[in-house]
């Protein structure tokens, strides 16, 4: 997915000090002069935890926050200084004003309601969406949504996909967070083949969780009979509840490795380009809990675990921005408590998208042990033992246990499909059942090596065994055996 130019060039704007404040406690001035933007950190205490250095320059953790793909299109391109000035509040509740009342008068998102307490067995979300709808009276979701991003105070998330920042009151009704509490994340499925994206992603983030990775709530939304299911996840990067006193920050691999998001790279490069091993590097430069001194061992451990169930997905888009540490402080405190892998997010089978290129949609986004391409469990236990600090046995376990655990669930997810709107994603059962063939296919390719090299039985269920049988169709010579949906259904 590309990154298209960010701002147009601001004119006429002559000199404006933006604060910027976290937590509503100022944290540093970008000063605009003339086109020029320089950033001054301020001598709060909060500041100090950034550690951000003054610049020439937006700090990476500020611009990785602005808005990529879907919402900048959706904003239409504002000058970059008059889109600040108005008062953004990011993530983590970091704000951006030229009014410093903007952020001190201002209380902090956090949760108020619990999404499991508001989901049903299967998938979905039970209680009220009172969002944009597509049904009979109307179709356009995409339009509202657009139009409720432009709003002065609505919070704003980077990410290319189309989102909307909801709030999920006691009452268990989901309404657009606008100028309040923002506690949860509401994606919508795309058009064409996207629209099962979000259906995609349920069925990743329940992949996750599986493999034995922490995942945040979640739940299909139905958002009318005419659009696809959308996707509700629960935010884990404010306090999770009316009592909780912590502060959260969320800070993206990018921005850990001072990696900035930049207007002149049109493809968005700059989110593929380290490896996981350089990952696994910056976890043991960062990662770090007050509370649990086992904490770095366990944090490369679930990378590691987080590595081999992104390839069982055939999640091609774990990039930088969608790999994060969350850092928890107690107010007062002059460090933060823990800076830990965040849970898990954003995470769907890609192979099954023609967007992502012929080949390219079976790549891995970062590389590990120099490939992205045709990976093998030998070069996911040497990342394991090199870089993760596990023994030969423990790599070998953990890849064995992750792709059982995925494959399976997929199958059991394929032969029952939560897809409540068929006339909104006619489409969408079929796009599943590919995703899940992909699935199966990587599984069994790591039973010769495993066996071979390794002397072990990798052991899928019946089912997995019986899913070929099943859906012959999609067996072919080519490996990109898929047609465009819409022309081979
Ligand atoms: N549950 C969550 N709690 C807190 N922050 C989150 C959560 N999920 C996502 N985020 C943050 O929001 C950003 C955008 O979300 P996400 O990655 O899901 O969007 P996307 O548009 O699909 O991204 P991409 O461009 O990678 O496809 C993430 O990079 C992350 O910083
Ligand atoms: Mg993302």
């Amino acid at each position: 997915m590309t990154t298209r130019d960010n701002f147009k060039e601001a004119t006429g704007e002559g000199r404006v000090d933006l604060k910027v404040a976290w937590y509503g406690e100022q944290i540093g001035t970008l000063h605009y002069n003339n086109g020029e933007m320089t950033w001054s950190r301020e001598d709060t205490q909060a500041a100090l935890l950034f550690r951000f250095p003054d610049e020439d320059d937006m700090p990476a953790f500020l611009k990785n926050l602005q808005p990529e793909g879907w919402l900048r299109d959706a904003l239409g391109s504002p000058s970059q200084i008059s889109y600040l000035k108005s008062g953004i509040r990011y993530l983590s509740n970091i704000t951006i004003a030229e009014d410093e009342s903007f952020s001190k008068d201002r209380d902090p998102d956090r949760l108020t309601s619990r999404l499991k307490d508001h989901t049903d067995s299967g998938a979905w979300f039970t209680g009220a969406y009172l969002g944009p709808r597509a049904d009979s009276i109307n179709n356009d979701i995409e339009k509202e949504v657009a139009e409720r991003a432009k709003f002065h105070g609505t919070p704003r998330m980077s990410g290319m996909q189309m989102k909307m920042p909801v709030a999920l009151d006691s009452e268990g009704q989901i309404h657009h967070a606008m100028g309040g509490s923002f506690t949860h994340i509401l994606k919508f499925g795309g058009t064409e083949e996207w629209r099962a994206s979000e259906l995609l992603e349920w069925m990743g983030l329940q992949l996750a969780g599986e493999a034995g990775l922490d995942v945040p709530a979640h739940a299909l939304v139905n958002v009318g009979e005419s659009a696809p299911p959308a996707l509700l996840v629960e935010r884990f990067d404010v306090p999770q509840h009316q009592n909780d006193g912590q502060r959260y920050l969320i800070q993206d691999m990018c921005t850990a490795a001072r990696i900035k998001q930049e207007s002149s790279d049109i493809n968005g490069l700059y989110k593929f380009s380290l490896s996981m091993e350089k990952v696994a590097k910056l976890f043991k430069e960062k990662v770090h809990d007050d509370n649990d001194p086992d904490a770095l061992h366990k944090d490369l451990e679930s990378l590691y675990r987080k590595a081999v169930s992104s390839w069982a997905i055939r999640d091609g888009d774990m990039h930088l921005k969608n790999i994060s540490f969350l850092k928890v402080q107690n107010p007062g405190d002059d460090d933060f408590t823990s800076t830990r892998l965040s849970p898990t997010y954003d995470t769907l089978n890609t192979s099954i998208f023609h967007e992502f290129g012929d080949d390219e949609a079976h790549y891995t986004a970062l590389t590990i042990n120099g490939k992205k391409n045709k990976l093998k469990i030998s070069d996911f236990v040497k990342f394991g033992t090199d870089s993760c600090g596990l023994s030969k046995d423990q790599a070998l376990d953990i890849f064995q246990d992750v792709v059982e655990k995925t494959v399976n669930r997929a199958v059991e997810i394929g032969e029952n499909i939560p897809n409540s709107s068929a006339e909104g994603c006619p489409k969408c059962d079929y796009m599943v059942r590919r995703a899940v063939t992909d699935i199966v296919d990587r599984a069994k390719e790591c039973t010769g090596e495993m066996n071979k090299k390794y002397d072990r039985e990798m052991a899928f269920s019946e089912n997995v065994a019986l899913w070929d049988g099943e859906y012959p169709e999609k067996k072919g010579s080519n490996h990109r055996r898929y047609l465009r949906i819409g022309r081979d259904i």
